[in-house]
């Protein structure tokens, strides 16, 4: 049986493809399964330093949950799971390394909102953007009601989410739900450059930077605060701080270790 999420090491870079492009890579159980143990996995794995997502196939990133999967669910029995724990997308939000997104063609429902629990979002020319969660009767259930509105604000995440229109990337770089569009030949390129730069800088120093981004985000700003001093005098006392310093001052390259 082909993956259907597929999984590559390039030095300390961690590659992740979602992989049904027959199904425009629409979410079935095995991919949730999948993508959701390879990150637990990858979290803990010290070599690597920056995690890439990307969608197989020409067409789409990720069109959403699997819609043929759809039919009565026990609704109570899955709330009674996921009351705690959240949504299985929160998976992506507990990793500890920076995850970048490569976004092409669809990028709809649930593919949207993994999209939007990766750190950075980087989209190709022909990207289009939508939860259309409300044409089935449902909403953005997997955190995208929460996030949309916090990457976004509140007045275009409404316009998103009621009127289910797809954005195109250049309209989603605007209002600053993707950081970047390139022409769909440069996306692999691009996204795979960007995340190696990312994880040759000292590793704690980009994982500490997005929690303290992220969690502090979620605290009263005095709160936040503490946790940035704390992040920031660990910091201080790494190897790898002193390596940065040093490589300055003899011009040359760093060597970092994740110390
Ligand atoms: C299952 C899907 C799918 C999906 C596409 N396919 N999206 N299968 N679930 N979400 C399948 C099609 O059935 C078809 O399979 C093949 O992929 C190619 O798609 P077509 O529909 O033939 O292509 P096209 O006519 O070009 O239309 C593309 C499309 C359309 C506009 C993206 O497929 C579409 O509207 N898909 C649904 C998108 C959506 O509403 N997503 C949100 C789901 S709700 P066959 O076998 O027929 O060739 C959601 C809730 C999140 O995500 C919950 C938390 C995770």
């Amino acid at each position: 049986m082909t993956e259907t999420v597929l999984f590559e090491r390039k030095d300390n870079l961690a590659i992740l493809t979602l992989n049904r492009p027959d199904q425009l890579n629409s979410i079935d159980e095995d991919m949730r399964n999948r993508l959701q143990s390879l990150l637990r996995e990858l979290s803990n794995d010290a070599d690597v330093r920056v995690i890439l997502l990307k969608g197989a196939g020409e067409r789409a990133f990720c069109a959403g949950a699997d819609i043929k999967g759809f039919g009565k669910v026990d609704s109570t029995a899955g709330y009674r799971n996921q009351r705690l724990d959240g949504h299985w997308i929160h998976t992506f939000e507990t990793v500890r390394q920076p995850i970048v997104a490569a976004i092409h063609g669809y990028c709809l429902g649930g593919g949207l909102e993994i999209a939007m629990a990766c750190d950075i979002r980087i989209a190709s020319e022909d990207a289009q953007l939508a939860l259309p969660e409300v044409t089935h009767g449902i909403i953005p259930g997997a955190g995208g009601t929460q996030r949309l509105a916090r990457l976004i604000g509140m007045g275009p995440a409404l316009y998103m989410t009621l009127s289910a229109e797809r954005i195109p990337a250049a309209e989603a770089h605007r209002i600053g739900l993707v950081s970047k569009v390139v022409p769909r030949a440069e996306l692999e390129t691009a996204a795979e450059q960007l995340a190696t730069k990312i994880a040759g800088f000292p590793p704690l120093a980009t994982r500490y930077a997005k929690e303290a981004v992220k969690r502090g985000f979620e605290m009263p700003y005095g709160d936040g605060m503490a946790l940035e001093i704390g992040l920031s005098t660990l910091l201080t006392t790494t190897e790898d701080r002193l390596e940065a310093a040093a490589a300055f001052r003899e011009k040359r390259k760093p060597v970092f270790k994740g110390r």
